[in-house]
């Protein structure tokens, strides 16, 4: 029997940190071992496109979101992993969902509001990013998508353009659906009202931290006045962070963390979490610096992915191109 596809992408504009992994590649990592589906996993590069960059820099950018993606787990052997401008039917078939897209639901998407309110002079890319973003998922026919939180805006989108193309052009597409993980939104460690980003560095862990920088921010971290650990993300939203985040790599339910430092310090709490979070990246960091000395595996492995995915992204798009009455 055929497997449901999963389809996700990672966008190449910096390095990696924690919420990027449970936020997404966990999850990717975790479908693709449950081996239920057949899973395509890329590196959004022509989304990166769509924020100012220095082009001297964006091709070791691509290098090493794809590194970090075979370091995280995902496994050649078993999903396929490719670069999203390596196979031009994503631009194609986003052109003709442009054409059925209104300007009005691009001018509601909340990041796009939110790049314009930080200040970014907007391009025309970036105003149809999620345009480009639906055309990922449909040109494989993808149902599932692991993406964070912040993206579910844009799924929402996929599946209004889904719609809008069934309803006028017959029967063609299935409506995407997200997986969304229970950890959907890591805070910053030292603004735990703001989302962890690379632009507040002081409370972002990144996937390539040292052990001791990883030390020295989480023991900085920002806590509160009460005298124990609880969870309550309402009234202690920075306790319920490093809690979230504990729990997310100890694979421990939040309940069992909190009994286990009832009338403990904080101190103490934080010097466990940091060698939680210390001992989780490990394995990754390993690999991370093997696959970086071996460039020429690493981009085999894109090309292997390519060839798999090309042929089944030339025929949607044909099919959808048939649909739309070209000839
Ligand atoms: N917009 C996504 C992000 O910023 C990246 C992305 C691009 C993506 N195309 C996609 C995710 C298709 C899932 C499916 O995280």
């Amino acid at each position: 029997m055929k497997k449901p596809i999963v389809v996700s992408g990672i966008k190449p504009t910096g390095i990696l940190h924690i919420g990027n992994y449970l936020g997404m590649l966990k999850n990717a990592v975790a479908l693709q071992e449950s081996n239920k589906y057949e899973c395509f996993y890329f590196v959004a590069d022509y989304h990166a496109l769509t924020q100012r960059y220095d082009p001297k820099e964006k091709a070791k950018e691509i290098f090493d979101i794809a590194v970090d993606i075979l370091a995280a787990g995902i496994d050649p052997k078993k999903s396929t992993i490719f670069l999203q401008s390596h196979i031009p039917e994503h631009a194609n078939l986003a052109w003709i969902f442009n054409t059925i897209t209104s300007m009005g639901m691009l001018e509601r998407m909340v990041e796009y509001k939110e790049k314009l309110s930080e200040g970014h002079v907007p391009n025309v890319g970036l105003f149809d990013y999620p345009v480009l973003m639906a055309a990922d998922i449909l040109i494989y026919k993808g149902e599932y998508v692991p993406i964070g939180d912040d993206q579910r805006q844009h799924l929402e989108l996929a599946r209004d353009i889904v719609r809008t193309f069934n309803g006028r052009f017959g029967k063609t597409f299935k409506e995407p659906q997200g997986i969304y993980t229970k950890a959907v939104r890591i805070m910053s460690l030292d603004k735990p009202e703001k989302k962890m980003s690379k632009s507040l560095p002081n409370g972002c862990l990144y996937l390539t931290d040292s052990p001791e920088v990883i030390r020295k921010k989480v023991k900085a971290a920002v806590t509160d006045s009460f005298s124990e650990v609880g969870y309550d993300p309402e009234k202690r939203p920075a306790i319920a962070n490093l809690l979230t985040i504990y729990s997310s790599f100890s694979g421990e339910l939040i309940e069992k963390i909190v009994s286990r430092y009832k009338g403990k310090r904080y101190v103490e709490f934080k010097s466990d979490l940091a060698e939680v979070v210390v001992s989780a990246l490990e394995p990754f960091q390993k690999k991370q610096k093997e696959f970086m000395k071996n460039k020429k595996y690493v981009m085999s492995v894109l090309e292997e992915g390519e060839k798999k995915a090309r042929p089944i992204a030339e025929r949607v798009l044909a099919e959808a191109k048939k649909r739309v009455g070209l000839i």
